[in-house]
């Protein structure tokens, strides 16, 4: 496979690194060209500034789009439309109808379209929703995250919910395998343009509930969620990895080996653009997380629940 990575930034530095591990690398871009070139020495790959260029001059079967949301629709779209397998960063685009395009235009051209919902590939969620499925602990009934950070100041377009809260609505959908009936949120701002606090709601069907506490005004970081089932609750912490069961009969702490999600993220997405594996984060998946996105900001700025009916 050969992986060109567009947007070398905080996070798609982490992404051009691995591809280069792999050996799938076969160029980087970015409007910084000073980055650019960087990781393009970094790496001993080709490095272009612009996507018309890097699309002229390289062969390659796929790429990696790790550049501010605002962005994503119109380089997503510009790359399946010349037929290249496409890994989109968080969230897939900003509005719904844009996702649905890219969703529609991959179809269409039988690629491979993805997006960066990362925590599917954490072993301690992929544990957790392996017992949730089994029902080991009984029905899953509840779930609480909580996504807390320093304020990101190079985040310019995107408030909290579409940048940070993202990830539990799309963990929150996976374990419990459906979409949510209805949302309410309440979100608002002190320091950053757009919301820097939010609170979310998610309804599923039977009473089952989601709810989504995510701040960028807490200074240390913290990513924990826990799963009420009908025998255990089940909690655990994004960042170690570690999980803990508490059941009527005691705690039990399982063991297993902690892995990097991002690598794990990006060999599905090798091995399904080579038809090996099939890709995890399908973009249904994707545009259902910004359909819930756009209902929570709009249920904070209403001040009403939204219903939906997703598929
Ligand atoms: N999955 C995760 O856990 C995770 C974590 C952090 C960020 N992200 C996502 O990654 C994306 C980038 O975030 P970041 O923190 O790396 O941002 P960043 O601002 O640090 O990096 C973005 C990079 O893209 C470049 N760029 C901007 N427009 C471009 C264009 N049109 N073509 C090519 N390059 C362009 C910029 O020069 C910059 O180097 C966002 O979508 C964000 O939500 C995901």
């Amino acid at each position: 496979m050969r992986i060109v990575q567009i947007g070398t930034g905080g996070w798609g530095k982490n992404h051009t690194r691995i591809l280069s591990q792999l050996g799938a690398l076969c160029a980087v871009c970015d409007t910084d060209s000073t980055r650019a070139k960087e990781f393009g020495t970094k790496y001993s790959v080709n490095h272009y500034s612009s996507l018309d260029t890097l699309l002229d001059s390289e062969k390659f079967d796929g790429a990696f789009v790790c550049t501010p949301t605002s962005t994503h629709f119109k380089i997503a779209k510009t790359l399946l439309e010349q037929k290249k397998n496409v890994f989109v960063e968080k969230p897939m685009t900003y509005l719904s109808h844009e996702g649905e395009e890219l969703q529609k235009l991959a179809e269409k051209n039988k690629l491979v379209l993805t997006c960066g919902y990362i925590e599917r590939f954490n072993p301690a969620v992929a544990l957790v929703k392996e017992y949730v499925k089994s029902k080991k602990y009984g029905e899953l009934i509840m779930l609480e995250f909580h996504r807390e950070n320093r304020m990101p100041l190079h985040i310019k377009d995107v408030g909290i919910i579409y940048d940070t809260s993202v990830h539990d609505i799309d963990t929150a959908m996976w374990f419990f395998d459906d979409t949510p009936e209805v949302v309410f949120a309440r979100s608002g701002k002190i320091r950053h343009e757009h919301e820097d606090f939010a609170t979310i709601m998610l309804g599923f069907k039977d009473n089952k509930v989601a709810v989504i506490a995510s701040n960028w005004i807490t200074p240390t970081r913290v990513r924990k969620f826990s799963a009420v089932c009908g025998d255990a609750i089940i909690s655990s912490d994004f960042i170690s990895q570690e999980i803990k069961i508490e059941t009527n009969h005691g705690t039990e702490i399982p063991r297993k080996e902690v892995e990097e999600p991002l690598l794990l993220e990006i060999k599905n997405f090798l091995a399904a653009s080579e038809g090996k594996e099939k890709i995890i984060v399908k973009p249904e998946h994707a545009v259902n997380t910004t359909k819930v996105a756009e209902a929570a900001l709009l249920s904070s700025q209403k001040g009403t629940p939204i219903y939906l009916d997703l598929k």
